[in-house]
Formats: C-alpha cells, structure tokens, sequence
C-alpha cells in the first residue's frame, strides 16, 4: 500500500468542496448572466423609425413631425415620442432635430414673430437659418444636427441624428 493514501478526513474535504464549489456556481451563474445580459444584447444600430407623414405631402415650409419609438434601458422599457422639423429642399427631404445648441430647449420654425423664416429657441433667444446653420451673436455655437431620412411605402422614416451636413 502507498503511503499517499487518503484520510477519511481528507475525502470529506475534497467531496464538500467539489459539492459546494458546483452549488455555489449553480447559482452565481444565472445571478451573473441576469446582470450582464442587457449589456450583451446586440442592438441594432442606425434603425429607421416611421411616421405618420406621408413624403408626398412634405412641403418647402418646415413642419414638425413627431415619431415614437421604444427604448430600452438595460431592463426597462418605454415608448419615446422625438419630433423633428422637416421640409423639402429641392430633390432632397431635410429633417433638422429641434434640440437647441446652446442648452438643449427646443427651437421652433418662425417661433419669433420678429425672424419668421428662422428657427427661434425660446429660452435665450438662439437662433437658426431654415438649413440650421446657428445665427451669429446669438447663443448657440453650432448648427442644428440632422436627422437621416428615407422613404419607404410613402411614408418618411427617420433615422439617427448625426452633424449638420447642410452649412
Ligand atoms: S437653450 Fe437655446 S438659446 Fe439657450
């Protein structure tokens, strides 16, 4: 017999913490996968969401349209309603995001009786050109950022904001 021989109490050690080490993984990994998982999702980046405007009726005066999509926060979930301002310039469709430059309120088409062919930020008085570009000696810095845009079945589907590309 081998002098490497196994005590009774050695074995109940061994078999314990093989027995437990399994039992505690059992139930750490579902806690674990439970916490990450939201963060392991594929997203599907740059999707397009639809509204009710249908592209034929899109005019050369800028029109808010408002468009409602679901977001997902790591486990919840909500409907969010975003408006854009749109209009037709030419061949191509324009839509600009109201999200003011300057601290973020919300601009409107002709919202000043004194500019009425500009956007006007109510808060502090900033003010944008029909493009977006940004008025000089007012507030913002920069030009209003751009929605991506696309047809489909007539209807106008709206896309991820990115950089002003008209000014
Ligand atoms: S937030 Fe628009 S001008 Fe200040």
């Amino acid at each position: 017999m081998s002098n490497n021989r196994v005590s009774r109490r050695q074995f109940l050690n061994y078999t314990l913490t093989g027995v437990g080490g399994f039992m505690a993984a059992g139930m750490l990994m579902p806690m674990l996968r439970f916490a990450v998982d939201p963060v392991l999702q594929k997203h599907e980046g740059g999707d397009y969401i639809p509204t009710d405007l249908k592209v034929a009726d899109i005019t050369e005066e800028p029109t808010r349209v408002d468009f409602t999509f679901e977001q997902v926060d790591a486990w919840y979930t909500s409907d969010v309603t975003n408006s854009a301002w749109v209009y037709r310039d030419g061949d191509q469709i324009v839509a600009l995001s109201p999200v003011c430059k300057h601290l973020g309120c919300t601009v409107n088409w002709a919202g000043s009786e004194e500019h009425p062919h500009e956007f006007y930020c109510p808060c502090h008085g900033g003010r944008y050109e029909k493009n977006g570009q940004n008025v000089k000696g007012t507030p913002p810095l920069g030009p209003l950022d751009e929605y991506q845009v696309k047809e489909q079945d007539g209807l106008l589907y709206i896309g991820q904001t990115r950089p002003n590309t008209l000014v």
